[in-house]
């Protein structure tokens, strides 16, 4: 969703700011701006509703320069994506700021304001903290009082991170309540220099050594340093951070979108996240705790049943797992979406684990429910996450980090697969602590990243069939037992990226409503195993043929399924084990996506409408 950037340098700021918002295109977006101190200390901004490229061609024509600055993507939620409503926002020439989150008591606060006289020149809940900031007394030349702005900061009830900039004051502040942000510290040549950031990817050109700023923070940026103050405003330091996350992994290589190269990332996510997990083939407790590995394993001994809950593709992960924890730790799992768990009173039984996913670590929902589960009485709660620096890494009693590294194509594709090997790893380590058979599982997870390797070969098959695809309007994805939620992630990766129409049903509710849409020329893709199921599954694909239903087939070639007329057939690699079947069929389904999407001529990585972290609730 939105991104903040900003540079304190002695250099201009306006290339670096353009280059920060570049990296933070991929989170979603509608319109960008930035403000910069001129020459003499005036204040000048520079908005534009659409891309970042459109914001960099008014910046060439406008020949504008300064430090430091201040810039912003914004995803529109008060307001349409106009260059009015872009941020930064400013009042008075004094002051201009860039937020994330909303202001819940906006509506109260913009009355009062204008009661007060206060102008309004956009329909953003943002412009209301620009008015109360304004109003802090400040010294003659010097900025706004840190405790001062905290104090106005106090009013806000929603979330918020923020960075601000004054006339006439080098100085750049930032703050945040409930969204996240970072303040990266030059290196080498440009030791001195700080950046502010809402998200990691966009520091890493810049500098490799971060802090991440606390909820109630407020840190205050100048040539003398940086200096943090606390909720209560205290002077505070924060750990810094040394990340290894390789600035090229920002880059699309040789592919021509971000999703294709993270597609074919999966191997290496999975092979990376796998050996996290397991020393000489055993699963480890050690990478889930957050410091005391025997009180990790004395949690995961005592747990009785699960409770996962996610958003989005982490939601489908956890379905996929709940067919795992069920079948190897014999324990039972209850799936919920975060938006729905956060607002229920759920009856948590004892020793019930609550285990929350989520790539990013910042999703609103995900987060609120983890807040929740942790006053609701639940054994403990775990956290697979993708983001070291997140929020939900920070605020769990349990955490183990996927290893999926930068995932930058809005739809989640190697972010995926990571999960599913952290859940894999999860239900071995549960398996093992109820003394339940888990050694020849394991075994078999050292093939998983060459299987995964063989299923990507598909490649060029996918392609050819995608034509049929990208000319549908509805396309009906069935699935049965374990590869039903693999194909829900296919229809949901396939909406995402190509704007089709595409809803997944379990095989067996054919008949209850799904078949009436079913009339020649309907495409139903359905992933099919060479299981017990496979039977069951033979009789709803006649159903749909005999309607004139056209299928695209991803099969084990041991189930005998064979091209004709009306059914085309992918043979995926063979498998047995259900823990590699998942993660076999999953990168077929993101390549037809992919491939439909590329024909249909989509914003693939970044798909209209749609955020890579869902910062808002
Ligand atoms: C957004 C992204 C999805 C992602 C979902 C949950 O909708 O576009 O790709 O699956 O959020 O995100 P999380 O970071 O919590 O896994």
């Amino acid at each position: 969703m939105c991104g903040i950037f900003g540079v304190l340098a002695r250099r201009d700021a306006v290339p670096l700011l353009l280059g920060g918002l570049a990296l933070l295109e991929y989170r979603g977006y509608d319109s960008a701006g930035l403000a910069v101190l001129e020459e003499g200390g005036a204040l000048r901004l520079l908005k534009s509703a659409g891309k970042v490229k459109d914001l960099c061609r008014k910046a060439a024509a406008d020949a504008i320069r300064g430090r430091p600055g201040i810039a912003h993507t914004r995803w529109a939620t008060h307001g349409p994506p106009t260059d009015l409503n872009a941020h930064p926002h400013a009042c008075g020439g004094r002051l201009a700021l860039v937020h994330n989150g909303i202001i819940e008591n906006h509506e109260v606060l913009r009355r009062e304001q204008v009661r007060r006289g206060c102008r309004f020149h956009s329909d953003t809940d943002t412009e209301v903290i620009v008015h109360e900031l304004d109003r802090c007394p400040r010294g003659n030349g010097t900025g706004l009082p840190p405790r001062a702005a905290q104090e106005v900061l106090g009013r806000l009830e929603g979330s918020y991170a923020l960075a601000i900039l004054e006339t006439g004051n080098r100085r750049l502040l930032a703050a945040r309540r409930g969204s996240p942000l970072l303040i990266g510290l030059g290196c080498g040549a440009a030791a001195g220099e700080y950046y502010i950031s809402s998200d990691l990817a966009a520091l890493l050109p810049l500098t490799s050594r971060y802090l991440v700023l606390e909820d109630g923070d407020l840190a205050e940026l100048d040539e003398e340093g940086a200096r943090i103050y606390d909720a209560a405003g205290r002077r505070v330091t924060r750990p810094v951070t040394e990340t290894r996350l390789d600035p090229a992994s920002s880059d699309k290589g040789p592919h021509g979108h971000h999703m294709l190269k993270e597609i074919h990332e999966q191997p290496q996510a999975v092979r990376a996240t796998l050996e996290a997990g397991l020393r000489a083939g055993v699963p480890q407790a050690a990478p889930w705790s957050s410091g005391d590995p025997e009180e990790t394993e004395r949690i995961l001994a005592q747990v009785r049943r699960l409770h996962l809950v996610a958003c989005g593709t982490s939601y489908h992960a956890a379905l996929v797992a709940a067919y795992w924890l069920e079948k190897h730790a014999r324990l039972p799992c209850r799936v919920d979406i975060a938006s729905e768990f956060r607002y229920r009173d759920p009856v948590v039984e004892e020793r019930t684990l609550f285990v929350c996913i989520s790539q990013s670590g910042e999703t609103a929902d995900t987060l609120a429910a983890l807040r929740r589960a942790r006053e609701a009485g639940y054994l403990a709660t775990l956290g697979i996450c993708n983001t070291p620096q997140s929020a939900l890494a920070r605020e769990v009693q349990l955490l183990f980090l996927t290893r999926a590294g930068l995932e930058r194509g809005v739809a989640s594709t190697k972010a995926f697969t990571a999960q599913l090997a952290a859940l894999q790893l999860l239900s071995l380590l549960l398996a093992k602590a109820r003394g339940r058979p888990w050694e020849a599982t394991a075994r078999n997870l050292e093939r998983l990243p060459e299987r995964l390797r063989e299923s990507l070969r598909l490649e060029q098959r996918i392609k050819d069939c995608a034509a049929t695809l990208a000319a549908a309007d509805h396309i009906l994805f069935l699935g049965r037992g374990l590869l039903l939620p693999v194909a829900m992630e296919g229809a949901l990766k396939l909406k995402e990226v190509s704007y089709l129409r595409a809803e997944c049903y379990p095989a067996g509710e054919l008949k209850h409503g799904p078949l009436a849409l079913v009339e020649p020329g309907v495409r139903v893709v359905v992933p099919v195993l060479n299981g017990e199921l496979l039977p069951k599954l033979r009789t709803n694909l006649e159903e749909v043929k005999a309607r004139g239903g056209e299928m695209l087939l991803f099969v084990d070639p041991r189930t005998g399924l064979e091209d004709q007329q009306g059914v085309r057939v992918i043979h995926v690699p063979p498998t047995e084990d259900d823990f590699q079947a998942p993660l076999l069929y999953a990168p077929p389904l993101q390549l037809l996506a992919y491939h439909v999407a590329l024909r249909r001529g989509t914003d693939i990585d970044q798909p209209r409408n749609l955020a890579k972290s869902v910062t808002v609730e």
